[in-house]
């Protein structure tokens, strides 16, 4: 308690830090903008090309729980293992890299196997997995040549895992079974030998075993090489902080950039879908093996989907992820590349590929190639880069045109694809896709003042009217939310389905602007279940793709304090569940909370690092904090804070080239008279202007360049009358110890309909043979 005061009385001193040169997002800041005890919540390691592990996870055979290979450790002895020795080693985070360990000595040939896991369900023998082909990837096995560091060859680079399990199989492996790096398979007869050593004490210390011809090797350190997130040495440079009472969101917003990070990777490493990049690179690697030296953009960094896999550019990232690295360490560059990738493969006819290579080869989705345009208006808000826009204009007016040509009579984008995130029903008069269009048209205006060309604002316009009157054939009355489209999907149809991902957009793209939108926010929330918000187009998923949006939708109908709950309901459990990595937010899970994203019938191959995941990251920045950039990097601006229930002070920000934009807000009381006082400070760089909007209180045309200071005060008895003015109140001011965090509501957990879960997939999934 006494630490939060001390960080709430903080607040009202610390704002208005001037940047000391210009953001670069081509040169990023090798030091932190915003120093703080918040980033005690950064996940990114002090050195990330040196991770040593935090834990023995686990052991088997003659190893001991020794503490040898963990950071930190003084234990001066070696690790030693022999035939039928493992250690599974536990890392204080999900990271990525390659492994590198210094051996002190070996002998007869060893190799050693290695097996990835991000999430702790999946520690053993046998890794995660990568791609569908099999339930599980095949462990990667290593030769041991020579004294000294050994690291796995550069292709051998995981995107994600927390854990790793190294071990000496007690028998030589046959068929596949393993997946050898470049050295050749042991020898004949070797199995026999191997066999007859199983069991044999091995002890931590030297080769002292009686079996002189046993392999073993010694260890005696073990680290990992991370090369993810490529644009900045110092991962911790953060251009951006948030902060507030709440220690589990303080998590969950830095799980999220960290996230972004781990996403983001070194082009010539992608796609780590072998079976697609055959297509180009003519691989010969078994089903179940992995890699990761396909080149997936050009450039030195690019954002692609997740750590693990697929790591190529997806179109889907380009909503989500894009603000949240924008405010978290600023990579624009690692955004164009994905957009060029993006458009790099535009098709002849205008539209935008469903993702980067190894696709883009005629695969099309109407949702991603709007998903597409999006990222293009977020690039060029975040980094201000209109040349750039420029010479992508016409093919992105080509593009749009290509998605209003799908609106038809019916005033609704009658869709093309069934492809979208993976969620079944794509078909027919969609309504996310048609709400998603509407919010391009929203977006497109900007864009072409900034380009100067003023040709197509009139049927922009007259394309929204039609869309607002399309859509509202698809509102269910009775239901109080949309329908997905308007056939079997459809109201009372036969197979009424009321979409999470539809109703969200409806309402973040502003097309419905009545009173139903806080009728459909209460309608979202009221389909919760312990471990999150259902996509109901989805049957059996929980969705923190489809649920970003769902925070997005909430704030856009005033109702913030379900998005904050949200955020704590479904990316808490993403933090605190049993099958989740703690510092990463996962692809998705199932509604009874195991670790399956249904999409995949192996659990194993879910990401637990998918930048699609992050909304919280750009939600606390763009509506809890409130600040929305209007013009690129922030020449205009508009400013609306919303503390909400669940909050005593929420306080961050974030930079682009003009300077800092930050905010605070936090319950205080003056000690001598017991007075509430709510106090808001706000600060945005010179040559800027706003508006700030803070409990009804508009303020127009304020001028950026110093710290704007609001505060309010309570002083009848049942706190329902706030007065403003009198700034005799801010003094002797001490947190509001008397502020209690109201209870979370409980909620059952949801049920599976395992008949739906396997005619999705098509065949039984891995976790109910279990
Ligand atoms: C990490 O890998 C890079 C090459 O990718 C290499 O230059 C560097 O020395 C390695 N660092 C460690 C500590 O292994
Ligand atoms: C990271 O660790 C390696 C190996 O100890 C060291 O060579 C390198 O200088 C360190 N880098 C940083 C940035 O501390
Ligand atoms: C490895 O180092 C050990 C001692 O540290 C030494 O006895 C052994 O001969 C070395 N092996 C090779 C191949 O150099
Ligand atoms: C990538 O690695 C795989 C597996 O080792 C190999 O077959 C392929 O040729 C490599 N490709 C490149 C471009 O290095
Ligand atoms: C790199 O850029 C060139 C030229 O624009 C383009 O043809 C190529 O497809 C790009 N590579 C990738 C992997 O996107
Ligand atoms: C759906 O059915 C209910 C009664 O079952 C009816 O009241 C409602 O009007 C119907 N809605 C539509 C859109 O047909
Ligand atoms: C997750 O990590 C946080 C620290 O970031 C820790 O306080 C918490 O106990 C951890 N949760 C679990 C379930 O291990």
């Amino acid at each position: 308690m006494l630490k939060k005061h001390a960080v709430a009385i903080v607040l009202l001193v610390s704002l208005t830090q001037a940047l000391s040169g210009p953001l670069n997002f081509e040169s990023l800041p090798l030091d932190t903008l915003f120093p703080g005890p918040w980033e005690s919540n950064i996940k990114a390691p002090f050195n990330k090309s040196y991770i040593e592990p935090v834990k023995v996870f686990n052991t088997e055979g003659s190893v001991s729980k020794s503490s040898v290979l963990l950071a930190g450790s003084d234990d001066r002895r070696s690790l030693t293992l022999g035939p039928g020795d493992l250690v599974s080693l536990e890392f204080a985070e999900n990271i990525a890299g390659r492994v590198c360990f210094e051996v002190e000595d070996y002998k007869n040939e060893p190799f050693i196997a290695l097996a990835y896991s991000e999430s702790p369900a999946f520690v053993g023998r046998e890794p995660d997995a990568t791609t569908d082909r099999i339930e599980r990837d095949l462990p990667l096995h290593f030769s041991i040549k020579h004294n000294g560091t050994n690291c796995l060859g550069q292709q051998y680079n995981r995107g994600g895992f927390k854990y790793l399990t190294i071990y000496m199989p007690d028998d030589v492996p046959t068929g596949r079974a393993f997946w050898h790096t470049g050295m050749s398979a042991p020898k004949r007869g070797l199995r026999h030998t191997l066999n007859s050593w199983a069991g044999q004490a091995q002890k931590l210390l030297g080769f002292s075993s009686t079996a002189n011809n046993r392999p073993g090797v010694s260890i005696t350190a073990l680290w990992v090489n991370c090369t993810a997130f490529p644009s900045n040495p110092n991962g911790r440079a953060y251009t951006g902080y948030f902060d507030s009472s709440s220690s589990l969101l303080n998590r969950i917003w830095y799980a999220g950039a960290w996230t972004l990070q781990l996403s983001t990777i070194d082009p010539k490493e992608g796609s780590a879908l072998i079976d697609l990049n055959r297509r180009w690179d003519e691989n010969q690697s078994p089903t179940g093996s992995w890699y990761s030296n396909f080149t997936i953009s050009n450039g030195t960094a690019v954002t692609t989907d997740g750590g693990k896999r697929d790591r190529m550019v997806w179109p889907g990232d380009m909503s989500i992820a894009v603000p949240g690295i924008a405010v978290s360490t600023y990579d624009m560059l690692a955004v164009r590349n994905a957009l060029d990738t993006l458009f790099d493969h535009q098709y002849g006819d205008g539209s935008l590929p469903y993702a980067g290579p190894p696709m883009g080869t005629g695969e099309f989705s109407d949702t991603y190639h709007i998903h597409t345009l999006l990222g293009v208006y977020n690039y060029v808000l975040y980094s201000g880069d209109v040349e750039w826009l420029k010479r992508h204009w016409a093919d992105y007016t080509t593009a749009l045109e290509i998605s209003m040509a799908k609106v038809d009579e019916f005033g609704l984008l009658h869709v093309s694809s069934t492809a979208d995130w993976l969620r079944p029903g794509m078909t027919g008069h969609n309504v996310e896709a048609s709400a998603l269009l509407y919010d391009a048209l929203s977006k497109s205006p900007m864009l072409a003042d900034l380009v100067g060309d003023f040709s197509n604002r009139e049927s922009w316009t007259s394309m929204q009217r039609i869309l607002e009157h399309g859509i509202e054939r698809l509102w269910c009355e009775d239901s109080g939310l949309f329908a997905d489209n308007k056939g079997r999907r459809g109201c009372n149809g036969s197979e009424e389905v009321l979409p999470q991902d539809g109703n969200s957009w409806a309402l973040l793209s502003h097309i419905i602007n009545d009173d139903r939108n806080l009728k459909i926010s209460r309608n979202l929330r009221e389909r919760w279940g312990k471990y999150g918000a259902p996509a109901t187009e989805f049957p059996n998923v929980i969705s923190p793709f489809a649920g970003s949006f769902e925070l997005l939708a909430h704030c856009s109908a005033g109702n913030y304090d379900a998005a904050v709950e949200l955020m704590e309901l479904q990316w808490g459990y993403m933090l605190d569940g049993p099958a989740f990595t703690n510092s990463t937010c996962a692809e998705g899970y199932r509604v009874d909370g195991d670790v399956q994203y249904p999409a995949y019938w192996s659990a194993a191959r879910n990401s637990h690092a998918h930048g699609w995941s992050t909304g919280p990251t750009t939600v606390l920045m763009q509506e809890i904090l409130g600040i929305k950039l209007t013009s690129p990097l922030g020449k205009t601006w508009s400013i609306k804070p919303q503390l909400t229930k669940w909050l005593s002070y929420a306080q961050g920000g974030f930079a682009t080239r003009l300077g800092k934009f930050e905010v605070g807000i936090s319950l205080v009381r003056q000690s001598s008279t017991g007075l509430k006082i709510e106090v808001i400070r706000i600060s945005t760089p010179k040559d800027t202007t706003g508006r700030i909007e803070w409990k009804g209180h508009i303020m127009e045309n304020v001028h950026g360049g110093h710290e704007v200071q609001f505060w309010r005060y309570k002083d009848d008895l049942d706190g329902s009358v706030w007065n403003v003015g009198n700034e005799a109140v801010l003094k002797d001011l001490i947190a509001d110890d008397e502020w209690i965090k109201p209870p979370i509501e409980e909620r059952e957990p949801g049920v599976v309909n395992w008949e739906a879960l396997e005619r999705h997939l098509g065949r039984s999934t891995y976790r109910r043979q279990q």
